[in-house]
C-alpha cells in the first residue's frame, strides 16, 4: 500500500496511461473515510505532513488591470506565431518538463494546495498527479495528432489535412481544481500551438502562479502564456475580447452562459469555440441487490472527499425501498467516524470549504432542510466546517440545485420503478456522472443504456476520473466536451486545414 504516498504521484515518465490507481482505489474499506491510506502508513504520512506543515510565505499576485489584459493579448498574438511554427515535438517536451519540474517540486505544490485551497493530503496529492497526468497524456496525444493526413486523391490531386493552432485562448479556471484543471486547460491549448491567457479562480491565484512560473522554467515563453489574475470583471473582458480565438472554462453554469453569450454579442467577431464544464445533479442509483458495504464506502468517497466540492461528487443517492433503512443506518456510522478537521492534519478526511460566501449558502440552505435531515455529523465549531449531511427527499425533482459541498440527498425508489427513476434523474437537464450499484448485469446494462451522463460508473465511486484512462465531462447543463483526459480533447484547440494540391 501507501509505503510513500508522495512517490504515488508519479506518472511513470513516457507511459501513455496512468499505472497507479488513486488513493481511494487502494481505499481500506473497514475504515469507512475517504483518504483511502492504510492505517500502517500512518508514520510516513506524518513525516511528510512535519514537511507540509513548514512555514511557507503564501504572497498572493497581483491582480492586473483591464489595460494590462489587452497588451498582454496583443503581445500574445505576436508571440503564438513562431510558437505554433514551432515543431508539435518541441511543444510536447516542454510539457513534458514542464510535468517533470511540477514533480520535483511537488512538496511545495501540495503545501500551497493545503494551505490556500483547504485541500487535505490525499487531494492534494490526487490534484498534483492529475495535473502532471495532463501534461503528459497532451504531449503524447499531439504528437499523435498534429500530424497530417494524407487523403485519397480520386482525381490525381495531392491531399492533405492539417491541424493548426487556433490563435490565443481565454483559460478559465475553477477553485476545487486549481492546478490539475488550471494546467490541464494550459497544457491543451499550448501543445496546439496556441497562446493563452490564463485566468486562476480568484480564491486560488497563488498555486496558479506557482504553475505559470513552473512553466516559463519549463521554457514556455512569457508572452506565448501569460498569467491574468483578477475577479470577474477581468474574466468579463477577457472573454469579450475579439482578439480570443476560444474559451475553455470550467465553473458554473451561469458563467458559462454567460461566457457564451459574451462571445456572439460583437457581430464582426469570427465564430469562436467554447469548451465548458459546469457542475451536476450526480445521482447515484442502488439496489437491493448490491453490498451494503461497498456502497456505503463508494457513497461516503463520492459525497464527502473534498468536502463534496467537486463537480463529479454525489447529491442524490437514489435506494431501492427494502434496503433503504438498513443502508441510512449504516451511512450514519460511517459518517460518525469521518475525522472532520484542519486540512494540515494527516488524518483529515473533510476540511471546511473553500470561503466564507461558500460556507453562509451551504448554511443556509440546510437552515431550510431542518425537518428534513437524517443525519448531520459533528464538525469543530471554529472555521468553515460545513457537516457532512444526509437529507431525506421525496422526489428526484425535490432536488434542483447544485449544493457545492458535503450533503447529500436521498430517494427511495419501489421495485419496478427503474425506468421511471432514470427517466427522472435525465430530466434535471444535467449530464455529468451518475453511479449504479446492482449485482444484476441486466439493471447496470439498463442504467448504461438510459443514463444521459458523460461518465457512468458502475459499482465504484463516482468521483476521481484518471486522465487518459476515464476521459472526463458532462452533456447538457453539465458542459459542451469534448472530454478532459480524453483523445477528442486536442482537435477542439485547434481549426483544420485541407490542401489540395493538383499533380
Ligand atoms: N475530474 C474530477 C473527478 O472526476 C472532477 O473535476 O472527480
Amino acid at each position: 500500500l501507501l509505503k510513500d504516498p508522495v512517490d504515488r504521484i508519479i506518472y511513470i515518465k513516457g507511459a501513455r496511461h496512468p499505472s497507479i490507481p488513486l488513493p481511494c482505489d487502494l481505499y481500506q474499506p473497514e475504515r469507512l473515510n475517504s483518504r483511502g491510506v492504510h492505517m500502517d502508513d500512518a508514520g510516513t504520512l506524518d513525516a511528510l505532513m512535519s514537511r507540509m506543515n513548514q512555514p511557507i510565505d503564501l504572497i498572493a499576485p497581483q491582480q492586473i488591470s483591464t489595460d494590462t489584459l489587452s497588451a498582454m493579448i496583443a503581445n500574445a498574438q505576436k508571440a503564438f506565431v513562431p510558437w505554433s511554427r514551432m515543431s508539435v515535438d518541441n511543444r510536447a517536451a516542454i510539457l513534458e518538463i514542464w510535468a517533470d519540474l511540477l514533480e520535483e517540486q511537488r512538496e511545495t505544490a501540495l503545501q500551497i494546495l493545503v494551505k490556500e485551497a483547504n485541500k487535505n493530503i490525499f487531494d492534494a496529492i490526487n490534484e498534483v498527479r492529475e495535473a502532471v497526468d495532463f501534461c503528459r497524456y497532451y504531449a503524447a496525444q499531439a504528437r499523435e495528432q498534429m500530424q497530417d493526413i494524407i487523403l485519397p486523391g480520386p482525381t490525381g490531386e495531392q491531399n492533405i489535412l492539417r491541424m493548426d493552432a487556433r490563435g490565443i485562448w481565454a483559460a478559465i479556471a475553477p477553485w476545487n481544481f486549481p492546478l490539475a484543471i488550471f494546467m490541464g486547460q494550459i497544457a491543451a491549448a499550448l501543445v496546439t500551438g496556441n497562446g493563452v491567457i490564463a485566468k486562476p479562480a480568484p480564491q486560488t491565484p497563488i498555486i496558479g502562479k506557482f504553475a505559470v512560473d513552473l512553466a516559463y522554467q519549463a521554457g514556455v515563453p512569457k508572452d506565448v502564456l501569460q498569467f491574468a489574475n483578477g475577479g470577474a470583471d477581468l474574466g468579463k473582458a477577457l472573454v469579450e475580447d475579439a482578439r480570443i480565438n476560444g474559451v475553455v472554462f470550467t465553473g458554473s453554469v451561469p458563467t458559462a452562459r454567460h461566457i457564451a453569450r459574451s462571445l456572439l454579442i460583437d457581430d464582426n467577431r469570427p465564430l469562436v469555440p467554447l469548451i465548458a464544464e459546469t457542475g451536476g445533479l450526480n445521482a447515484m442509483i442502488v439496489d437491493s441487490t448490491a453490498l451494503p458495504e461497498q456502497v456505503v464506502r463508494d457513497v461516503i468517497i463520492s459525497g464527502f472527499q473534498s468536502a463534496g466540492q467537486r463537480c463529479s461528487a454525489l447529491r442524490l443517492l437514489a435506494v431501492q425501498d427494502d434496503i433503504y433503512d438498513n443502508l441510512v443506518e449504516m451511512l450514519c456510522g460511517a459518517m460518525d467516524s469521518l475525522n472532520i478537521c484542519m486540512p494540515d492534519r494527516a488524518d483529515c478526511d473533510v476540511g471546511p470549504v473553500i470561503d466564507k460566501a461558500s460556507y453562509d449558502k451551504l448554511m443556509g440552505y440546510l437552515e431550510t432542510q431542518k425537518n428534513n435531515i437524517i443525519k448531520s455529523a459533528n464538525v469543530p465549531k471554529n472555521g468553515l466546517f460545513v457537516p457532512p449531511t444526509l437529507i431525506a427527499i421525496d422526489k428526484v425533482s425535490d432536488l434542483q440545485t447544485e449544493w457545492f459541498g458535503p450533503i447529500i440527498h436521498i430517494v427511495k425508489w419501489r421495485r419496478g420503478g427503474m425506468d421511471a427513476l432514470i427517466a427522472q434523474i435525465n430530466n434535471s437537464g444535467f449530464g455529468l456522472t451518475m453511479g449504479v450499484h446492482s449485482r444484476i448485469a441486466r439493471v447496470t446494462q439498463r442504467v448504461e443504456a438510459q443514463a444521459r451522463v458523460g461518465n457512468l460508473y458502475v459499482n465504484r465511486s463516482i468521483i476521481g476520473a484518471v486522465v487518459g484512462s476515464q476521459p472526463f465531462g458532462g452533456e447538457g447543463h453539465s458542459g459542451t466536451g469534448p472530454k478532459a483526459g480524453g483523445p477528442h480533447y486536442l482537435s477542439r484547440f485547434c481549426v483544420e486545414r485541407t490542401i489540395s494540391t493538383d499533380t
